[in-house]
């Protein structure tokens, strides 16, 4: 099979360590033969960098080439595959996404609500960059990207390059789901075939089929959900912590009140931000457990296996854990790259897959993808709370991107007004100056006008 090149952008996210190792053990299926980080800041991207070498040079000893870069005419010339998980404003900003709503008694959230909102105008315009330069060197890249938000992410990528459909937008929060009907079901996500509608962070699983025999297996996940099944630690990054614990757990309590479909977990924001906001720190957030936890370990981590030199023969040897964010990536390309056209959920155009949905919104829906990319499967209509809960959200969405391009203030006040995680006008336009303030290196000043047209 012919060899690969392949680049990782956002080199530096403590997420690529596992992405490395991901790649290191799928290459039979997978070959690659020029492997590349590409970050903008050479010095956050060092440490991974140098990790990485080590990683290559005693798990995959068949890749011609790895380096690391922040130079994009040596990262993306004759690229088959970006690989793109960037976060503009990285972890610190993220902690003010979550904490400035909170202040206001709103949900901090990374992509929901306010928190998402924010992020999302830091991140269009970063990705659009982004997605320009690789064009520019590698017209029939596939770019397959999780950088968040990516409903908004999504909703802009469709009007600046529309028809590109070598980009992918993606997310990994159904596929952990997934994961946590298969432990309740006593097999692996592999074996489901998911149906699943609606935006990014924002859907419902209509059907779980059993992959051999067609058999839905929702009822039976249903049963187990609210028979009181409660998850516990298991070996994954997705539950080893608390807060992700408590997170699918809340599926049964969301569950019990709309017992219709099976809800992404993030719907959790939407429907219950008041107890959201209650069992919320706003001094301690999401941010800080990562900083305090993840990314601590992360970085000590790398920094040891560079100055050991080695990974094989170290505690830090690489074993068998199933990275869910690494491992779905991975999937997707070699669904790709074989045309297996298995499915997998993607952020597409509607374009009737749900005929009582605006043609042009940017639905999460389950695809078969293969070498010609993504093609969704066509749904029934869906009833009305869905509909009314996935228009509204999408109109939020939508404004964020036309305030972003049109630098227009009142259309992010209309964004915020509209979103369920806000609401109230006087809140959200204390939220919108704060988050001005706070964003004023990626925004520029240009926010501070109101026009009324
Ligand atoms: C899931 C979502 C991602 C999100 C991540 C946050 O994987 O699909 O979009 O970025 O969770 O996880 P974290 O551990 O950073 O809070
Ligand atoms: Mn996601």
């Amino acid at each position: 099979m012919k060899a690969h090149n392949v680049v990782i952008v956002g080199g530096g996210s403590i997420r690529n360590p596992e992405l490395m190792a991901m790649l290191a053990s799928q290459k039979e299926k997978f070959p690659i033969k020029r492997l590349v980080l590409y970050d903008i800041e050479a010095d956050r991207q060092e440490i991974v960098g140098k990790y990485g070498e080590i990683l290559m040079r005693e798990y995959y000893p068949e890749l011609e080439t790895f380096l690391y870069t922040t130079d994009p005419a040596v990262a993306f010339e004759g690229v088959d595959f970006a690989l793109v998980q960037i976060r503009a404003g990285k972890i610190t900003m993220r902690e003010k996404d979550e904490k400035i709503p909170l202040k206001h008694g709103c949900v901090g959230q990374e992509t929901c609500g306010a928190g998402g909102f924010a992020y999302g105008l830091r991140s269009v315009p970063a990705i659009i960059e982004l997605v320009k330069t690789i064009r520019k060197y590698s017209p029939e890249a596939w770019i397959l990207n999780y950088s968040n938000p990516a409903a908004i992410v999504a909703e802009a990528t469709k009007r600046v390059f529309p028809g590109d459909h070598r980009i992918l937008n993606i997310c990994d929060m159904p596929i952990a789901i997934m994961d946590r009907y298969g432990e309740l079901m006593g097999c692996t996500r592999l074996d489901f075939e998911p149906r699943y509608f609606g935006l990014n962070h924002f859907g419902w699983f209509t059907h779980v089929y059993d992959k051999k025999t067609g058999v839905d297996l929702a009822p039976a996940i249903k049963e187990k959900l609210l028979s009181g099944h409660t998850f516990g630690k298991g070996n994954e990054e997705h539950v080893m912590e608390q807060s992700w614990l408590e997170t699918y757990n809340f599926m049964a309590r969301m569950l019990r009140d709309y017992p219709e479909y099976l809800p992404n977990t993030y719907l959790k924001y939407y429907l219950y931000p008041d107890h959201v906001v209650e069992t919320s720190d706003p001094n301690y957030t999401r941010a800080n457990e990562i900083m305090d936890g993840k990314e601590k370990k992360v970085y000590s981590m790398l920094n040891e296996v560079i100055k050991l030199g080695k990974i094989k023969g170290t505690p830090y040897e690489l074993g068998s854990e199933r990275n869910v964010h690494a491992s779905y990536i991975v999937e997707l390309a070699i669904s790709i790259l074989n045309n297996e056209n298995n499915i997998f959920l993607i952020i597409v155009k509607n374009n009737g897959i749900i005929p009582n949905i605006d043609p042009d919104m940017m639905v999460e829906v389950a695809c078969r993808v293969g070498s010609n990319g993504a093609e969704a499967l066509a749904m029934e209509p869906v009833g009305t709370f869905y509909k009314g809960m996935m228009e509204n959200q999408y109109a939020y969405e939508k404004l964020t991107v036309d305030g972003l391009f049109e630098k227009d203030k009142t259309k992010l006040l209309q964004a915020l007004a509209l979103n369920r995680t806000v609401v109230d006008t006087d809140t959200a336009k204390k939220i919108l100056d704060d988050l001005i303030e706070a964003n004023v290196d990626f925004w520029g000043s240009e926010f501070t006008t109101v026009k009324n047209d």
